[in-house]
Formats: C-alpha cells, structure tokens, sequence
C-alpha cells in the first residue's frame, strides 16, 4: 500500500479515470474508490485529499449516488469536480437546482477572488463543462472564487478546506486544468511527487516477496502481449525461478509469434518459460465450427484444460504451487466496481479468468493499480524491449475471431501472411504505435481476379485499423492511401489464394473492432 495518495470517490462520470491520471502524471499514486466506499475504507489508502468526482446525476434524483459525509468534516482537503460540488453544496446547506440553460462544451471562466486552487494561472479561463444543474444558494462559508456567463465556476470555504469546480480540470480541452489539479495536489494538500516507476517496481517486488513468502511458488500464462508479460517480468524480479511462466500455441498465433515470444522473454529476460505447442489439439476442436461464441468457448475451454494440465506436470516437477500470476489492469479494476454497473457482454472475452476458480490459484495481480500507458513505463524500467511493450493488443482467441466462418490449417496460414504484411507496413510507415490496432481480416467470400492474364479466384482480405482510447469506442483510421496501396498490392501479389483487399471503415459503435 502507499503511503501518500489522492482519493478519488467516483460517481460514475466518464472522465473519473481521467482524473487518476492527471494526479499520476504529476507523480502522486492516485486512487479512484466507489462513491459509497466509508471513511474507513477512504483511510486505508493514507489519502492527503480526497477528490469528488463529477456524474450523469443530479443530486435531487431520488436514487443520487450518497457518499460518507464525513468526509466533509475537517479533515484531508477535499475538491468536488462538477457532480462533487452539488453534493457538497446540498449536503452542507446549500441549494442547487437544474440551470436555465445546460452548459456542455467550452466556456470561458472569470477568476474574481483569491484562491490557492487558481494560484499562478490567468484571470481567465477556458475550461470545459458539461452540466445540466448548478448550485443556488451556497452553504454558509463558501464563496464564488470563479464564474461562467451562466454560473458560478469554482466555490470554496478554505477554513473547512474544501474547494468546488463546475468544470473538469481533468480533461485536455480544460487548458490550464494540470496547473489547477497541480494547486491542489501539491499546495493545498502537501503531497510529495515521489510515486515513479523506480518506486513502483521496489514497491511491487516487496509486496509480492511478503505475499509469496521464502518458499512459495507461482505460475503465470503469458499471452504474447503487454500486461502478462509486465506482470511476469516483474514478479520475477521477486521470486526468480520460484515463477513458472506457460505459454501456449493455441494455433492461432500471429506468424511465427510462437518462437518470437520465447525469445524475448526467455532468451532476452531469461523468465523461466515453458513452451507448450497444443495447436493440433485446438484446431482438431475447431474443426467444422462456424460459429464466432462457440469459436471463443472452444478456445478458452481448451486453454484452460491445457493450462491446468500443465501446471499440474509442473507441480510434479517442482512442488506445490499456489499462486498465479495475472496481468489485471486498473480500467478492469475500477469498470468492475463502477456506479454504472458492468457493461454489457457483447462477447464472451477469453481471459485466463476463469483459470483460479478450476485450479484454487491464490491470485497475484502486480499491475492492478496501473493503467496501460503506465504499464508500458514499468516494463521500460524493467529493461524489456520495445516490441514487446509496443505491442497492439491481441485478441485471447487470436486469429480464429479473424477467420470469417470456419477455421482451418489453411485459412491460418493466408491469414498469418496477410496480418504479417499489414503489421510489417504500419510499421514501415511509422504508425504502428499510434493505432489502436490494425490488422487483417480473412473472408471466406471467393472473387474473380485477374493476374499476368491468368482468372483467379480466390478470398478477400479486409484490412482494419483503429484509434481507441480503451477498445470500449474506436474510429477507424484514415491511413494515408500510399500506405493502403502498398498493402493491397503485398497482399494480393505475394499471398497466392487472396485476390481481393478492402477496406473497412466502421467505427464502433456500430460495429465492434474484430469481426466475430
Ligand atoms: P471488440 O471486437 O469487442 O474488441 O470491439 C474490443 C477489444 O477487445 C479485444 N478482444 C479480446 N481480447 N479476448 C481478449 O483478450 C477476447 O476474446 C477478445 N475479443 C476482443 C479486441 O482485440 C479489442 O482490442
């Protein structure tokens, strides 16, 4: 746990995370806990502040988000950001009401007091709101310290230490909103800015040292990409070779991605790692199945049997072991506990999730705390290389959710080559890190083409690449024509049995980023 944080009580507003990472960026761990989270869960993080966030409610709604009003009595300085100033205008007295006119977009804010929370910034400011109510009557002890043309802009009663903005200082379109979180964080609460990836990775080793204890041992399914990888890497640190890392060829790999992945971490991390090639007993389940649910219940049933099976090999080998190691991310962390509720399944996604339940795994997830960009910091500091921690994400079952209709030996390999020259392109071209992700798509639609004045006919391949922020929304990308030219003619010129490339350009929604 560490020592110092910023709390953040979430009430459901899209950009909560986003104020985690401000407060990260300005070295400072920052917490986001569930609006209902007591005091005393609040104290466990040691909080110098604590941040109310904003929300899609009103505080008059009869089913409005509650938080521990102790938190309010004199205690870490506390900043309500939108939904946050509401609460704490109506819990402490004061009135709030829906505005005459809703404010959503850019506004320009007169600073008319002195304030530390504007200490250093411009009388006027362009920040961001997007509310539909505003306070009315102030609690007594408050005073406005900031304005909008339609309404108050920042309150606050500095002997209560408590200050309240209208707007979101979190977000990039707020132009001086670092400086403001800056104010906060550093002057008005005194936190240090001590929390980097040096302290991260000595914190986490201790932690998993203590955890594991002198003898015990774990086991972690590495899945080619960043956060397994990051998470293994790390935890060896602090176990060595007490961790067993599996990596299993499920068939449906990128090419020669099963050989690449032992390179880099087994030949240049020297993880313990143990390779296990089950791709034949994979693709015999897949055979003859269309179906994209049944695809994904195949594969993650299958990796399950495999993995189990090999830890149990393991166990034989080595003795017990009674961890695993998982490569759990904040954003699941907190969408897991979110006053929204879990958002909707749309596909089943293949995780090692289902792994500790089969197995009675105690669980050890070093990155639970991080986000992605954060991680990828880590794994820098770590040493690991670039194409590991660069990596796009990669779906758990890999190509088969890439191969319209049935999966097959065949179909595979059109499809490894074809994702290899869509890869190898994007970056040739320099855009490889700036995408989402990108990549080939095999249909099995047969079309009529002509080469050296031969008929062909042969699949389609559709090439995607998407910018996302989370893999939740995506636009797709306008790749530079050269770029798409290049690729279809790679495509169509060196992989015999494709003759035809497309593009696809759907954003999600309404379409999802894979096919199936
Ligand atoms: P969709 O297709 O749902 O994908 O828009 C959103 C993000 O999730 C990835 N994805 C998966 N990841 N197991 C995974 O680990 C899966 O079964 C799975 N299906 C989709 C997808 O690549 C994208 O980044």
């Amino acid at each position: 746990m560490e020592e110092q944080s910023i709390a953040i009580l979430d009430f459901g507003s899209q950009y909560t995370q986003l104020i985690a990472r401000r407060i990260r960026e300005l070295k400072v761990f920052s917490v986001v806990l569930p609006c209902t989270a007591s005091l005393e869960e609040i104290k466990k993080y040691h909080p110098m502040g604590i941040i109310l966030s904003g929300g899609p409610f009103s505080v008059y709604d009869p089913d409005a988000p509650p938080a521990d009003e102790r938190v309010l009595a004199i205690g870490p300085p506390v900043l309500g950001v939108c939904y946050g100033l509401h609460f704490i205008t109506q819990k402490l007295g004061g009135v709030v009401k829906p505005g005459p006119k809703r404010e959503y977009g850019h506004a320009e804010v007169h600073v008319s007091a002195e304030s530390r929370l504007f200490k250093g910034l411009p009388h006027s400011l362009n920040v961001w709101m997007s509310h539909g109510d505003e306070a009315e009557k102030l609690p007594s002890g408050f005073s406005v310290v900031a304005s909008s043309s339609n309404a108050l802009a920042a309150i606050q009663d500095e002997s209560r230490g408590i200050w309240a903005v209208q707007f979101h200082p979190e977000v990039h379109h707020t132009r001086l909103g670092t400086d403001l979180l800056r104010n906060f964080v550093y002057d008005i609460c005194g936190a240090c800015a001590d929390w980097t990836p040096q302290h991260f990775i000595q914190e986490a080793i201790r932690q998993v040292k203590e955890t594991v204890g002198e003898e015990g041992r774990a086991i972690c399914a590495l899945s080619g990409g960043v956060d397994s990888a990051v998470a293994a890497t790390l935890v060896h640190r602090a176990l060595e070779d007490r961790l067993t890392c599996v990596f299993v060829n499920n068939g449906v790999l990128r090419k020669n991605e099963f050989q690449k992945v032992q390179q880099n971490l087994k030949e240049k991390l020297g993880l313990n790692l143990v390779p296990v090639d089950a791709s034949q007993r994979f693709l015999e389940k897949l055979a003859g199945v269309t179906d994209p649910e049944k695809k994904r219940k195949i594969i993650g049933n299958e990796f399950i049997e495999v993995f189990d099976g090999e830890a149990h090999r393991i166990e034989r080998l080595v003795g017990k072991v009674e961890w695993l190691v998982q490569g759990t991310l904040y954003p699941d962390v907190i969408e897991s506990r979110s006053v929204r509720g879990p958002s909707q399944t749309i596909k089943t996604h293949h995780n090692v999730g289902g792994l500790p339940e089969k197995m009675k795994l105690k669980l050890i997830e070093p990155l639970k705390d991080l986000f992605k960009d954060e991680v990828r910091r880590i794994g820098r500091e770590l040493g690991m290389p670039e194409e590991i921690l660069q990596r796009q994400p990669f779906p758990g079952p890999g190509l088969a959710v890439r191969i319209l209709g049935e999966v097959t030996p065949e179909r595979i390999a059109l499809l490894q080559e074809a994702d290899d020259v869509v890869v190898s392109e994007i970056k040739a071209a320099g855009l490889y890190s700036h995408i989402w992700q990108s990549f080939a798509v095999l249909l099995p639609v047969m079309s009529v083409g002509v080469m050296g004045d031969q008929r062909t006919y042969a699949y389609t391949c559709a090439v995607r690449a998407v910018h996302s922020e989370d893999g939740m929304t995506a636009d797709w990308v306008p790749l530079p024509y050269d770029v798409l030219k290049k690729i279809s003619n790679r495509i169509v010129n060196e992989i015999r049995g494709i003759n035809r490339v497309v593009y696809d350009v759907t954003s999600k929604p309404p379409g999802t980023i894979e096919w199936e």
